[in-house]
């Protein structure tokens, strides 16, 4: 019941180790009130007859006392939690842009040519405080992931923080929490958290630019690519692709998940997605290039899949 990579009862961060500690904590409590509550209401049922100053002591200490401190208390850890979690140090920052329907995710560099940009996919260094940079281009989108954090909106005009403190390795998933449109419910994305020597070298290597193509099929699905108008949208690190409404694609073959974590980043998915994604995926911006033939997007595919 507690486990699962997006269950905010199976913690990897330290926000959400305390949110599952006060769920857990006000659970006892919450449970004996009901049962003593039930207990008084099926008392109450069989008709007892008490003296008016023992009800006056019911209603006044059970009804309006004992709820009072009961949940001032309660009141005061959550927020004294806040302070404690909502810090403002942080060893390092990273944007995450919310976009309809899927996230722009953007780690700064020392300079402009090692700043990173992936979507849909967020790698964090385990036991850093990470501060996220919350924004959104178009309507309000909310990020949450149940496993490391607490959610916090994106909205217009605005930049919100979080700070992400992940506490063990692992493979976990986030999903938008405000509704932004018919695919709010197809906006998700991973989160991966590895030991920070790793996520040096990923990083690394997501500043690279793309590899070059390497086989016939690949350098033809680069020239259809280029000559489809794909780079209008879509920047590859080293090509003409330079387009930045929609994901990046210069490593794009790295990736777990296409359409913001719909469908695995498998062949068979990402021709279906290129053919007709408008169809996967209502209100999507991407168009369906239906026009290109099974060849052709083969081709695409086969290109796309060498990104790593
Ligand atoms: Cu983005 Cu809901």
């Amino acid at each position: 019941m507690t486990g699962g990579m997006q269950s905010m009862l199976n913690p990897a961060g330290v926000e959400a180790q305390r949110v599952a500690e006060l769920f857990w904590t006000i659970l006892g409590p919450a449970v004996f009130v009901w049962l003593l509550l039930m207990g008084a209401a099926i008392y109450g049922i069989r008709g007892q007859v008490h003296a008016r100053r023992a009800g006056h002591f019911w209603i006044v200490g059970g009804g309006v006392i004992f709820p009072t401190v009961a949940l001032l208390v309660f009141a005061y850890w959550g927020f004294s939690l806040m302070t404690e979690l909502r810090g403002q140090d942080a060893d390092r920052q990273v944007h995450v842009i919310g976009e309809r329907f899927w996230w722009r995710v953007r780690y700064p560099g020392p300079e402009a040519e090692t700043a990173v940009e992936t979507a849909n996919e967020l790698w964090l260094p385990r036991g850093e405080r990470i501060e996220v940079i919350l924004t959104t281009a178009d309507v309000i989108h909310s990020f949450w992931v149940p496993t490391l954090a607490g959610k916090v909106d994106m909205i217009p005009g605005r930049a919100n923080r979080l700070v992400l403190e992940p506490t063990r390795n692992g493979f976990f998933r986030g999903q938008c929490a405000e509704f932004c449109g018919d695919s709010h419910a197809l906006m998700s994305l991973t989160v991966r958290v590895v030991d920070p020597p790793q996520f040096e070298t990923w990083l690394a290597t997501q500043a690279e630019d793309a590899p070059l193509p390497a086989t016939p099929l690949e350098r033809r699905g680069q020239q259809l690519f280029l000559g489809a108008g794909c780079g209008g949208c879509h920047r590859i690190g080293g090509t003409l692709a330079n387009g930045t409404i929609g994901p990046d694609l210069t490593h794009f073959g790295s990736r777990p998940t296409i359409a913001a974590a719909m469908y695995p980043n498998e062949p068979e998915h990402l021709a279906r997605w290129i053919h007709a994604a408008g169809e996967l995926k209502p209100e999507a911006l991407m168009p369906s290039f239906n026009n290109l033939d099974d060849e052709k997007l083969d081709a695409v595919v086969n290109y796309l899949g060498s990104l790593q």
